[in-house]
């Protein structure tokens, strides 16, 4: 789909949560040593890429985790003048058949408007290419396609690079999951796991049972029942209405230790979204996948991090995650605060889809 790349862009430039920068340093100097950090600001981070060095590509990139999207950068563009800055910054990406305009914020706190920059930068280029970007507006970013990055570092500057967009959130500007929390929603729990099925590409079948430890008020149980899930939620807080009364669910008050193994066998999916150390988290979930019978499909999981310097713990609990027969993914969720989502799938399959149909929950337990 793309166009030839550009060759040049000797640096490569992450984007992050806020506070998030050196959680980003120190998973790229345990897994890409070879970068060098230069220069960071709030919600961004350069490295240079020594010369020689071949690019990480995805994969690699995924297992920075705090990185919401990587670019290769060609430097920055810095003038008082807008017409200037968008001439510069042209010049300085040169003349690439892109196939979309990434415009955004390096801190949300900054003010500008990322759509008014992008519509100058469109304007700026020849009529077929400006058509073509034009469409690219409405309807997204196409997969694998040539994007031109512009993030704005101060109003009379911004970074400029270029990426591919051959991952989910790669078609996100500056990795931002684009969707909208629907007013119908008990909580923004449901935009977190909406960005999570879409970061991961999972997809579920309809009928697929799933547990939810964590559960309340409701707005991650909501979503699944959405994709037609039969859903249990365990929590020992009220779960709101419309999720309490719908026909597919049903709710187990009670913590998420205190149900019992035989009532954890036969879900498909497990869902943990509980305020409490990741440590504990892990050790319920642990319950669910080896309550006996087949083992969960797939969990995602929210891991809180009290302190950044938690994240330190990451490949450990991932290893736990591993260790029982899971390949997980990590990623920090642009929706969410200082947590960590894990998307584990049974067997190692990168793609998180499931394909067999689960009979109905059955009654709770206790009653
Ligand atoms: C962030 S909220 C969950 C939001 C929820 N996933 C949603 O979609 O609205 C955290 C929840 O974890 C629950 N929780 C904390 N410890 C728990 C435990 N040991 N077992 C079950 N739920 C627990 C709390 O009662 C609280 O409702």
């Amino acid at each position: 789909m793309s166009s030839p790349h550009p060759s040049h862009g000797d640096f490569l430039l992450a984007a992050c949560q806020g506070g998030a920068e050196e959680a980003l340093v120190a998973r790229q100097r345990e897994l890409l040593p070879d970068l060098a950090r230069a220069a960071w600001r709030r919600g961004v981070v350069t490295f240079r890429l020594p010369a020689g060095l071949r690019p990480p590509g995805p994969a690699a990139l995924e297992e920075l985790v705090f990185a919401r999207t990587v670019v290769r950068s060609f430097g920055q563009v810095a003038d008082a003048d807008e017409t200037a800055r968008v001439a510069k910054l042209h010049a300085l990406a040169g003349p690439s058949a892109w196939d979309d305009i990434h415009v955004w914020n390096r801190d949300p706190r900054l003010e500008g408007d990322p759509a008014a920059v992008r519509a100058a930068l469109v304007a700026a280029l020849d009529p077929d290419r400006r058509r073509a970007l034009e469409a690219a507006a409405a309807g997204g970013t196409v997969p694998g396609g040539l994007v031109l990055d512009c993030v704005v570092d101060a109003p009379d500057r911004w970074w400029a690079g270029w990426h591919v967009a051959d991952t989910p959130a790669g078609r996100w500007p500056g990795g931002v999951y684009p969707g909208r929390l629907p007013e119908r929603t008990v909580s923004r729990a449901w935009l977190k796991l909406d960005e999570a099925l879409a970061a991961f590409d999972v997809a579920f079948e309809p009928g697929s049972r799933a547990v939810e430890l964590g559960a309340a008020p409701g707005g991650a149980c909501q979503r699944l029942l959405e994709a037609g899930l039969v859903v249990v939620g365990i929590d020992p807080a009220v779960v709101a209405d419309p999720v309490a009364t719908h026909p597919r669910f049903e709710q187990w008050r009670m913590r998420a230790r205190d149900a019992k193994l035989r009532d954890l066998r036969g879900f498909d999916w497990v869902v943990a979204d509980m305020n409490i150390d990741p440590k504990s988290t892990l050790e319920a979930i642990e319950r669910v996948v080896s309550a006996g019978g087949r083992p969960p499909r797939g969990i995602l999981a929210t891991l809180k991090l009290p302190t950044w310097s938690r994240a330190a713990e990451l490949p450990g609990w991932l290893a736990r995650v591993a260790a029982w027969g899971y390949a997980p993914r990590a990623r920090q969720l642009s929706t969410a605060g200082r947590e960590i989502c894990v998307c584990a799938v049974r067997g190692g399959a990168r793609r998180a889809g499931v394909s067999r149909r689960r009979p109905p929950a059955r009654r709770p337990p206790g009653r």
